[in-house]
């Protein structure tokens, strides 16, 4: 069998989710996993994540499904709802859409549920994504409180910059200026802001990465957050080539070998999810060492140094990302984000589920 797989950690979300509410403080924490938990599996993060306050996707697809593994908490719906259809399904699932446009408000007052909901009105405060314009949250809340079909509003917006340097004041402060008075519970913040800014609790936290184990800041290791990695992809060396000087290596013949070096061929490409635009130096774990990767990423195989690896031969464990290398390090040193490299994880490579 292909060597490859990923280790899921079930202990590992369960702590990173105890690190969300320690910051949490009396906010009430919905677990972001939407997009199959960033690569980790619905029903894993699921379990993984049992004592959260809620859940927080993506699709109504996914809440349902996770309806049928028995959740019983408040499911949050992201996006809301993408047509007047899915209002019913909301009462019947006892689902909470996010409403973030006029169509939406529509919808609801037109089809209106079999019992009422709790609905999250949205509000652009500076992403210009989503949401209803700050300048009109009277009207949209004074609209929303009437409809017959709503049982509770929260308020809600979402962070732009929380994970950098300029951070959330710029959105924070304009938010509440104008949802104060409302005296409505609110919504504001993503990993970023729960982990650096206690000013945007609120009633309701939404974090998702940090739960996997990776952290939002550039400039912030995962391990000095606290977090533990959840994923670990990991594979080994299927062949060894003993290179000469001038010697180059793979497709495009990117890597040129100085001296006389030994390279691995480790089974994993851009095919498992890998990032293909990942350049020489991107770090691996060769045997528990550090090492780098050579040349450009294959469709199944990539290339490392197996230069300060005496040791390492054909079935030497390599470690992608994961036990022993932040994700974030991998990503940034692929010009990524460790969301990207977690959610791309494909569905060919074996998951083991790991305590
Ligand atoms: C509205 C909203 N809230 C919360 C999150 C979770 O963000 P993070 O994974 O950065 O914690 C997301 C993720 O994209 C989101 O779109």
């Amino acid at each position: 069998m292909r060597p490859i797989q990923a280790r899921i950690s079930i202990g590992a979300m369960a702590h990173n989710l105890r690190m969300a509410r320690h910051h949490a403080g009396t906010a009430r924490v919905f677990a972001v996993v939407k997009a199959n938990a960033y690569g980790h599996g619905l029903s894993r993060a699921r379990r993984a994540l049992a004592a959260a306050d809620g859940f927080a996707v993506l699709t109504l697809e996914e809440a349902a499904n996770l309806r049928q593994m028995g959740v019983d908490q408040p499911i949050l719906l992201l996006e809301g709802v993408f047509g007047a259809d899915e209002i019913a399904t909301c009462a019947e699932l006892d689902l909470w859409p996010v409403l973030h446009h006029a169509a939406q408000l529509d919808w609801l007052q037109h089809q209106p549920p079999a019992r009422p909901i709790q609905i999250f009105l949205k509000f652009d405060s500076g992403m210009h994504r989503l949401g209803f314009p700050l300048a009109e949250h009277a009207a949209i809340v004074a609209r929303a409180k009437c409809l017959p079909g709503v049982a509770g509003v929260t308020l809600m917006t979402h962070f732009a910059q929380a994970d950098e340097a300029v951070g959330v004041d710029w959105q924070l402060q304009p938010f509440l200026r104008e949802m104060t008075g409302h005296g409505l519970p609110w919504s504001s913040a993503n990993s970023a802001a729960l982990l650096r800014y206690p000013d945007t609790l609120g009633a309701w936290v939404r974090p998702g990465l940090m739960l996997y184990g990776a952290s939002p800041f550039a400039d912030v290791q995962a391990g000095q957050l606290g977090l533990r990695p959840a994923m670990t992809l990991q594979s080994e060396i299927i062949s060894v080539q003993t290179l000469q000087p001038g010697d180059k290596v793979g497709y495009g013949q990117l890597f040129r070998a100085e001296r006389a070096m030994r390279v691995g061929m480790v089974a994993c490409g851009y095919a498992d999810g890998y990032p293909r635009h990942a350049l020489t130096g991107t770090p691996v774990l060769v045997n528990g060492h550090p090492s780098r990767t050579l040349g450009r990423v294959s469709m199944d195989m990539l290339c490392v140094d197996l230069s300060e690896c005496a040791d390492a031969g054909v079935g030497s464990p390599v470690v992608l990302w994961g036990e022993g290398l932040p994700v974030d390090a991998v990503a940034t040193a692929a010009g990524t984000s460790s969301y990207e490299l977690l959610c791309a994880l494909a569905a060919r490579v074996p998951v083991i589920e790991a305590d």
